[in-house]
């Protein structure tokens, strides 16, 4: 059960698809629900991420087990230097986000809850009705600026990736995209 230049462990293609259609989902709800202020879907979006990151975990430390797959093609020095970084931007921003989101959270006082099921209370100001007590508030802000970024550097960084799959795909007419839907392709 492990990756080769002619085909992907199942594991591999599993996780990749989970984790990569989540990350996509979350990155518009998260834009959304900040852009048009749709405080109710914050819980949705803390609890999918939360979840998510158990994944992301595993993901991680499969990739740490099994090293990084071999190239499906050759490809020119440039191409496989670019998809390096890509890939390593790609699986630390899968750490960060869901890491700098629960920072956020727990440090600004709103607690941490899946699905209603709470780990962290949150910690209400008396005072101020809808306000929380932070438990840290500048720590609580480095924390938003974290994922604020992050998100953005992300978006960017997904995009191009997808790019780069479909021009593998469409253009240099390679196994590249058909290997990662867990085909086996020609060496
Ligand atoms: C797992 C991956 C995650 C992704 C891809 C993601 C993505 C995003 C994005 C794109 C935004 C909008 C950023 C902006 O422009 O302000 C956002 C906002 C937010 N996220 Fe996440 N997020 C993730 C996980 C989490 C987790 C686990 C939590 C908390 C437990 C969380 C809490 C929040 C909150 C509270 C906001 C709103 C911040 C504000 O009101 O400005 N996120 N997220
Ligand atoms: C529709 C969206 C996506 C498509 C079509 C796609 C396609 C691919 C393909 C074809 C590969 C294999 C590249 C190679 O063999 O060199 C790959 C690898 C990879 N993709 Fe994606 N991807 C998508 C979304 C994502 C997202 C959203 C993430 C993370 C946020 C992600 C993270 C990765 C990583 C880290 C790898 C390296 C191999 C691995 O660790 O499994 N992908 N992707």
């Amino acid at each position: 059960m492990s990756d080769s230049k002619t085909k992907l462990s199942c594991v591999t293609v599993a996780l990749h698809w989970v984790v990569g259609v989540t990350m996509i989902i979350m990155l518009s709800v998260g834009v959304y629900m900040t852009n048009f202020e749709e405080h109710s879907l914050y819980p949705l979006h803390k609890s999918v991420g939360m979840i998510i990151f158990v994944v992301i975990l595993m993901r991680v430390i499969w990739r740490v087990k099994q090293g990084w797959p071999e190239a499906a093609s050759t490809y020119k020095s440039w191409e496989h230097t670019l998809s390096k970084i890509v890939h390593w931007v790609l699986i630390i921003a899968t750490v960060v986000m869901p890491i700098s989101g629960m920072l956020m959270s727990a440090l600004g006082g709103y607690g941490l809850a899946v699905f209603g099921l709470e780990f962290l209370a949150a910690t209400p100001n008396p005072d101020e009705a809808g306000k929380m007590i932070p438990i840290n508030g500048p720590a609580a802000g480095i924390a938003h600026e974290t994922h604020e970024i992050a998100s953005t550097l992300l978006i960017a960084v997904v995009l191009l990736h997808v790019s780069g799959a479909l021009k593998h795909h469409l253009v240099d007419k390679d196994g590249t995209l058909k290997r990662m839907l867990g085909r086996r392709i020609d060496s």
